[in-house]
């Protein structure tokens, strides 16, 4: 039955498939709303990317009838690309300002992100790293790339990795071609928490929606963990909620018949 949890793969697993992504954004943006208002200080995980941003949308209009209150909250970005330059408008940081942050009021200096055009990259991830770690991110969002990435933990990445700088896959670099003016402008590297800094956080909210998505969902959910599928890492966190459309969940034992 669409919307309603399915089934519990394990007891730490729950699989939601909703019946297009607007519900699914609704169903992600009342689990941020619960933790939010349960929470003194929240610290809120977020990613970026097309299956998040309906999530956003929805957040901004809820900030805006008075449902939720980023004033008190601190956003952490799970990455962000390596020498784009700061002011430039696909900066994650940038990206998640101005579709988020800016329309909910919340102060600057609580969204944190890697800075991908810091000096010292390596002095940088380890400064992200113990700040995310320092933090204890509450409350998690995250995709799946259609290689089966978790954040940018590419396929072959270490599944006790921490915050790093990393090489972009090329077809991570052509799905993220469409935000650039062409496929040459994607940069190649970029910082991503690790999978384990990932794991850190309280509770993983997982969103995957359209038929791209099919196979690395299923392998992710129902295959090994294995650091082929870098999202297979999921399954080794003890509460997690993975919000799919019908397409996205279509090779999986929770899709249509
Ligand atoms: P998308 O990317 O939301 O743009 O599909 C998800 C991801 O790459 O993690």
């Amino acid at each position: 039955m669409v919307g309603k949890p399915l089934s519990k793969p394990s007891s730490h697993l729950e699989v939601i498939v909703e019946r297009d992504v607007f519900t699914l954004a609704r169903t992600a943006a009342d689990l941020v709303q619960a933790y939010m208002s349960t929470t003194g200080e929240p610290r809120l995980g977020l990613a970026t990317g097309g299956s998040v941003a309906d999530l956003y949308r929805n957040l901004v209009l809820r900030s805006r009838k008075g449902w939720l209150d980023f004033g008190g909250a601190r956003i952490f970005l799970l990455d962000d690309y390596v020498g784009l330059g700061r002011s430039h408008p696909q900066r994650y940081a940038n990206v998640v300002m101005t579709r988020l942050a800016r329309h909910v009021d919340l102060d600057p200096h609580r969204l944190h992100a890697p800075d991908g055009d810091a000096g010292d990259l390596a002095e940088e991830c380890s400064r992200y790293e113990d700040l995310v770690c320092r933090s204890e991110v509450g409350l998690q969002i995250l995709g799946i790339g259609r290689n089966g990435h978790l954040a940018f933990n590419e396929p072959g990445s270490c599944l006790e990795s921490r915050t790093r700088v990393v090489e972009l896959a090329e077809v991570t670099r052509a799905d993220n071609a469409r935000y650039f003016p062409g496929p040459e402008d994607v940069p190649f590297l970029a910082i991503t928490q690790g999978l384990a800094t990932i794991r850190q956080a309280g509770h993983l909210v997982v969103l995957a929606t359209g038929s791209s998505k099919a196979r690395a969902v299923r392998a992710a959910l129902q295959g090994p963990v294995t650091s082929d599928i870098p999202a297979s890492a999921v399954q080794l966190h003890p509460r997690v909620t993975v919000l799919l459309d019908p397409s996205a969940a279509a090779l999986t034992r929770f899709g249509p018949a």
